[in-house]
């Protein structure tokens, strides 16, 4: 028995759809991107979308959007900083940093794993201007009370779903809850372009802000109409016309091409998710040894993957209980980061760390998770099951 982390979910369709664009000769960023760009969104819900090369390409598009675009920060501050969970993924808090916000590092939920929303009143200071939520593992955020922190306060709410593609929190596909919501497209998430990211937003200057950024600053992907620049009616003169400080994070052609008959299929595999977390549930909920994430009121998980945090019994016996794991070719990853600022790359960031992170340091030393995917896994979990179970003297 194997039970490997990822699963490839491509067959001929994907593959036939990837060949047609190699076949029509038109590879960089064109009428593909635009057509699943359109669908993307409409299937969640969002007025816009904006395909990147990856889902950290879509964090840094997202914050570059934050320090640069006046209008959406209204607080006056030199210092500004931005509350994010001390467990997320790397390329969610580098973004941050790098255009010139301190994070602003809180602890996590226990039962989540996702942001404390206490902890996010009591982290607000008065150079505080945005809160950054990830729904971790396929798990929806507390959107209600961190809307309400965030008006009360005069704060802007972005999220990071990049683990959580098809999760809903009060009916409404995460992603959306805030003023901007990243999703990554990467092997063994919910879809598979292999490599790819998108930026969802209902502002239509963000997304033509984004437009800019994400090809060389430059206004050439702009409509016509738009509040950023007034175009000439010159083409030869606008094509080169610079108008932020952009990167180059062009999707493919075949990667959106794939994107589109993946959205397609992406109801089906969300039930084959589902249906394994039931049997997860069932096997790991209420036992004395282990903890699993629980979810908010009305909300619904994408089951990113099955996380545990060892407890009881096994509590701080994880180093062995992986190396048993792994012989027994089960492949297992820690939570996602951990307690981030256990990591030597601190050094290079401007952050500030206030309060007890208590909950990430267990997480750190005491959670793993294994893969769900869209197919059955109920041998895969019971075979886990019985492997933590044996450990029970
Ligand atoms: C929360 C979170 N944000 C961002 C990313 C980055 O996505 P990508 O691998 O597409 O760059 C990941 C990666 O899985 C993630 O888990």
């Amino acid at each position: 028995m194997k039970y490997p982390l990822g699963y490839n979910t491509w067959n001929k369709e994907e593959k036939n759809s990837a060949i047609k664009v190699l076949d029509s000769g038109f590879f960089t960023m064109g009428k593909k991107v635009k057509e699943f760009e359109e669908k993307f969104a409409k299937n969640f819900g969002s007025k816009y979308a904006t395909m990147v090369n990856s889902g950290s390409s879509a964090n840094l598009l997202m914050l570059s959007v934050l320090k640069n675009y006046k209008k959406i920060i209204k607080k006056e501050t030199n210092k500004p900083n931005i509350i994010a969970p001390s467990v997320g993924w790397s390329t969610s808090y580098y973004p941050i940093s790098q255009n010139n916000f301190k994070i602003n590092f809180v602890d996590v939920s226990i039962n989540t794993l996702n942001i404390d929303p206490n902890e996010v009143e009591r982290a607000i200071d008065k150079d505080t201007v945005a809160i950054l939520a990830i729904n971790l593992l396929g798990n929806p955020c507390n959107f209600s009370k961190l809307k309400k922190i965030a008006k009360k306060n005069n704060l802007i709410l972005i999220e990071d779903n990049c683990e959580s593609l098809g999760a809903k929190y009060h009916n409404k596909f995460c992603g959306t809850h805030g003023l901007m919501g990243t999703h990554s497209l990467f092997f063994s998430h919910h879809m598979q372009t292999m490599e790819g990211g998108v930026i969802l937003t209902d502002n239509k200057d963000i997304n033509d802000f984004l437009k800019s950024l994400r090809a060389h600053g430059w206004c050439r992907d702009l409509p016509e109409k738009n509040n950023l620049y007034k175009k000439s009616n010159d083409k030869f003169k606008d094509h080169f016309v610079f108008i932020t400080p952009g990167y180059s994070l062009r999707p493919l052609e075949i990667e959106a091409s794939v994107g589109l008959v993946q959205l397609k299929k992406l109801n089906r595999f969300m039930k084959i998710r589902e249906k394994n977390s039931k049997i997860f549930k069932n096997l790991f909920g209420n036992k004395s040894w282990c903890k699993i994430q629980e979810q908010e009121k009305k909300s619904l998980s994408s089951w990113y993957g099955f996380n545990l945090i060892l407890t009881g019994q096994l509590k701080n016996k994880r180093k062995n209980i992986i190396k048993k794991l792994q012989k027994n070719k089960i492949e297992v990853r820690p939570t996602m980061t951990g307690n981030f600022l256990n990591n030597p790359v601190l050094k290079f960031l401007n952050f500030k760390a206030s309060g007890s992170f208590k909950n990430s340091e267990n997480i750190d030393k005491n959670g793993f998770f294994v893969g769900n995917y869209p197919k059955d896994l109920s041998k895969e979990l019971n075979f886990l099951y019985k492997k933590l179970e044996e450990e029970i003297h």
